[in-house]
């Protein structure tokens, strides 16, 4: 069976300093569709670099990744924005949306590169994805105009928007107080459960516990992997902080 992510042996290593640092040390993994993922781990061992590079915003040193059946480990940089665009979503802490610009227009953007809908239909896409995550009056704030969470939920019907089958989040809700972090592991929740698949990057036990299976990130290896047998109740001793 193709399995939508498979990575063998990947490592990624900075050389800034002196001493080069191995981000990722030879991780191997294969990810389902429809499964949703967390991966956990303390600050430093390489959670946002695995997920970068599974989003295809970066590339490894060595190893190999299929997404999807496809080698995309050593692409060109315009070859993986392509496939950015056309497979995955992206969430990120910081909303990342563009402050002078409107909800609406924003969601439209990933269209507007990928240019499949024309300019009405975009336009009914991206409002009927506002209302879908509950934002349907707020169209045409900007992202100052709006609160942190509804700024995160601006954020995912625009990742929404070219229908990817992949969601990528990095410590989503790390911006965000509690009740704005349950309404948005709530969409996450119901966005796996129409089937797409969510990989999301978080160091809060609470926050991982929606996932179904709960990767452990140390010093650049896969030290846990409970292969989504763990429900929603994660096994004591993984947490944050320091996995055990
Ligand atoms: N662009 C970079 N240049 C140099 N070192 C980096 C860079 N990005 C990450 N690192 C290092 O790689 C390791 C893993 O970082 P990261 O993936 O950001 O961890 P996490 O997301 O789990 O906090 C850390 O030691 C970090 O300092
Ligand atoms: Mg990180």
């Amino acid at each position: 069976m193709e399995h939508l992510i498979e990575i063998r042996d990947l490592r990624k290593i900075y050389a800034i300093g002196e001493e080069p640092v191995a981000a990722l040390d030879g991780v191997s993994l294969t990810i389902e569709n429809g499964e949703f993922v967390a991966i956990m781990g303390a600050s430093g061992s390489g959670k946002s670099t695995m997920l970068n590079i599974l989003g295809c915003l970066d590339t490894p040193t060595s190893g190999s990744y299929l997404l999807d059946g496809i080698e995309v480990a050593r692409r060109s940089r315009s070859e993986l924005a392509r496939i950015r665009n056309q497979k995955l979503g992206f969430v990120f802490q910081n909303f990342n949306l563009l402050a002078r610009t409107t909800a609406i227009e924003n969601v439209e953007l990933p269209d507007f590169y990928l240019g499949r809908l024309g300019r009405s239909a975009r336009r009914a896409r991206a409002r009927a994805l506002l209302e879908r995550v509950g934002l349907g009056g707020r169209g045409t704030h900007t992202p100052a105009q709006l609160s942190g969470g509804q700024q995160q939920r601006v954020a995912i019907a625009r990742a929404l928007m070219n229908e990817p089958p992949v969601l990528f989040a990095d410590e989503p809700t790390g911006n965000l107080d509690t009740k704005s972090s349950i309404e948005i592991m709530n969409l996450f929740t119901e966005l796996s459960n129409e089937g797409i698949t969510i990989v999301m990057v978080t160091h809060e036990d609470d926050i991982a516990a929606y996932a179904k299976r709960h990767l452990v990130m140390r010093d650049g290896h896969l030290i846990k992997d409970d292969g989504g047998r763990g429900a929603t109740a994660l096994p004591v001793g993984i947490s944050a902080g320091g996995a055990a």
